[in-house]
């Protein structure tokens, strides 16, 4: 079993969320064991003080070393060594799909929620091995960010999700974006259903489908088309592509 251990001093928002939904599952069924921790049983002082002052001044304050430490020694001696040991900051490497997938693949994760103003750089150099970001946004603290993480790494652990195929085509398994997706009824507020989908032609359905990944990919994520690996892509995907890209290359000339 995954196991991730959350340390925060708001342990009641960890919980709120990860009881919900396909990750609140996921736990009932004994696929992943989410436990959030609360930085401040790990103090010894009486007012179970997290931070400090900086040194060298500055405002806001600096997360203290001492609770950090202890609650990873104490997680480590009940679950044994973590595979790592990750903290949420704006500082990080971005949350990419290939990342999510790595902690997908290890038993023991630990997630650190700092706050914005930083935690002690001693507990970065020595205890943590990965620093991850969501985005180039700052939020009040490491919580939300922790919570996203957790989602996207434990909806690709096996069996989490049903169908396994829904995360193969997972738009950025192979960097491109979705297709449009439609529901009954076929004319809602005089807004029809495209006509192709209708039919149940299926090789014209899945052409026209990706025609709509690749052009909205072009569109909106033109980074993504780039890096894109042609060996991920349907035979519809490769051809629609190469003809997306000369029209552009026309356009353009
Ligand atoms: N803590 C505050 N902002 C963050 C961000 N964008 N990513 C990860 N952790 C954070």
């Amino acid at each position: 079993m995954t196991t991730i251990d959350v340390v925060t001093i708001f342990p009641a928002m960890i919980d709120a969320v990860l009881t919900e939904g396909v990750v609140g599952r996921a736990r009932t069924r004994g696929l992943v064991d989410v436990t959030a921790r609360d930085l401040r049983d790990f103090t010894t002082d009486k007012h179970r003080m997290v931070d400090d002052i900086p040194y060298g001044g500055g405002p806001g304050m600096v997360m203290k070393p001492e609770p950090l430490f202890r609650a990873v020694e104490a997680i480590a001696a009940e679950r044994g060594a973590p595979d790592a040991v990750v903290l949420m900051t704006p500082q990080g490497r971005p949350l990419t799909h290939e990342e999510a997938a790595r902690f997908s693949r290890m038993t023991r994760l630990v997630v650190l929620c700092g706050r914005y103003e930083g935690i002690d750089e001693r507990v970065t150099d020595t205890l943590v091995t990965d620093e991850i970001s969501i985005g180039d946004y700052v939020l009040t603290g490491g919580e939300l960010p922790a919570l996203v993480l957790i989602d996207a790494v434990v909806r690709l652990v096996p069996g989490v999700v049903g169908d396994e195929s829904s995360v193969e085509g997972d738009s950025f398994v192979r960097g491109l974006l979705d297709h449009p997706h439609y529901t009954r009824p076929a004319v809602f507020r005089e807004l029809a259903v495209p006509e192709v989908l209708i039919g149940g032609h299926h090789a014209d359905i899945e052409r026209w489908r990706a025609r709509q990944r690749v052009t909205r990919t072009l569109a909106r994520r033109p980074d993504l088309l780039s890096r894109v690996d042609e060996s991920t892509l349907s035979a519809d995907e490769r051809r629609v592509l190469a003809q997306v890209l000369d029209e552009a290359k026309e356009h353009s000339s």
